[in-house]
């Protein structure tokens, strides 16, 4: 979407993952600090995102928004000025339909969703200092078009507010019925490609509920020709530092959120993350990476079911390598140069975990263990040509 924002991947931290409905005005702002004493926000990680469940379930007299009274007492727009006190951006949540998906877990009633009061609620996300606005299609109904038609009214909404706010949709409930993804870059900044995350390597989903990182990434890899700057496809909040996976397993979904030019939103507890985590999170070399200025996503090399190979050209000339092992057992993976789009006989291979450098008349080939990923930033050479992005048929989960 060319709204002036967004032209890298958006980098934040979002409530769900974490905590569900319970949230309130104390978490958000611890988590705001820990992002600042961390280094997060030195990161780049800026936009604190406040998901579902901080609404108060009635509009007031005049119809407006209100943040819910006991879990937001300073209001919507007190939590802005904090957080923008800090360095940071504000994000929010809120759905297109009547209801907000909190609906669905009994204890939260939600029945403030912004259909028919489109501009009236983006006057007021404008009024609370909001920078992002995800926008949850929380509703197991509706059409293809009725989803474009109504996503497209908040869009329009927001652009009249004069306010710069990324667009962040998620219209992920009715992919079952809807079938290959539609390309979202005219209507938002980013847009979910599956259903929801969880913490685990592999649900066995191809796109059902929830989705497992091996499983997201599948469905994200062939959907690369979408993503360019204002526009990318969003493989959900991250799962790093959440458990239920194996260090390699957060760095290889770290590594291969970084190559699909994924908006980078930590779904952790900031606040008690492990130096493990930290260290994952605030990777240089893959959130260069990330938010490289051409803004496109890493395309698939090859695939022999098990041996993954993406290829992210790069601003400057550079090519981001993936070697992504979907198997279960150490295998050497190997590409090359010509192969990734860049020409000539010496390139310099800086590896992005250990930093360290090599230098290679074309071969790039890495061991990688089971569920692991190697990404090399391939520099020298001469001109690049980016290989062709894939689209359209869904690839299918390694077994
Ligand atoms: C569904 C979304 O996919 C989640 O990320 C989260 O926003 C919940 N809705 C909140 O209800």
């Amino acid at each position: 979407l060319e709204n002036g924002v967004a032209r890298t991947p958006p980098m934040g931290w979002n409530s769900w993952n974490s905590f569900g409905c319970n949230i309130n005005e104390t978490l958000i702002r611890q988590s705001a600090d820990a992002i600042v004493a961390s280094g997060m926000r030195d990161a780049g990680y800026q936009y604190v995102v406040v998901d579902d469940c901080w609404f108060n379930p009635n509009r007031d007299a005049a119809g407006n928004l209100q943040g819910d009274p006991g879990r937001f007492p300073s209001g919507m727009k007190a939590l802005g000025d904090y957080l923008h006190g800090k360095g940071l951006k504000f994000g929010l949540y809120q759905v297109p339909v009547d209801r907000t998906c909190a609906q669905y877990f009994g204890s939260y009633p939600g029945a403030t969703g912004s259909q028919g009061h489109e501009a009236q609620d983006a006057r007021q996300f404008a009024a609370w200092g909001v920078d992002f606005l995800k926008y949850d299609w929380c509703s197991p109904n509706g059409t293809i078009d009725q989803q474009v038609a109504t996503f497209a009214r908040m869009r329009d909404a927001l652009a009249a507010t004069g306010r710069p706010i990324v667009y962040s949709i998620n219209p992920n409930s009715i992919h079952a019925k809807t079938g290959p993804q539609r390309n979202w870059g005219d209507v938002a900044n980013m847009w979910r490609t599956t259903e929801d995350i969880t913490n685990a390597w592999d649900t066995g989903q191809t796109n059902g509920y929830p989705m497992g990182i091996q499983n997201i990434i599948n469905v994200t890899v062939p959907l690369a020709g979408y993503a360019r700057p204002g526009a990318f496809n969003d493989p959900d909040m991250m799962e790093v530092g959440r458990g239920g996976m194996t260090d390699t397993e957060m760095r290889s979904h770290f590594a291969m959120w970084a190559v699909l030019a994924a908006p980078l939103i930590a779904g952790n507890d900031v606040r008690s993350q492990s130096a493990a985590t930290l260290s994952i999170l605030t990777n240089r070399n893959l959130i260069a990476i990330n938010q490289d200025g051409l803004g496109l996503q890493g395309a698939q090399v090859s695939f022999d079911g098990t041996r993954r190979v993406l290829a992210k050209p790069l601003a400057n000339g550079d090519v981001a390598v993936a070697l992504f092992n979907q198997g279960s057992a150490t295998t050497t993976i190997s590409t090359t140069a010509a192969a990734v789009g860049k020409t000539g006989t010496s390139f310099t291979l800086l590896d992005a975990w250990t930093g360290a450098t090599s230098t290679t008349g074309g071969t790039i080939s890495a061991s990688v263990p089971a569920h692991g990923t190697v990404v090399y930033r391939v520099s020298g050479g001469g001109t690049t040509t980016p290989p062709p992005a894939t689209s359209g048929a869904l690839v299918s989960a390694a077994s």
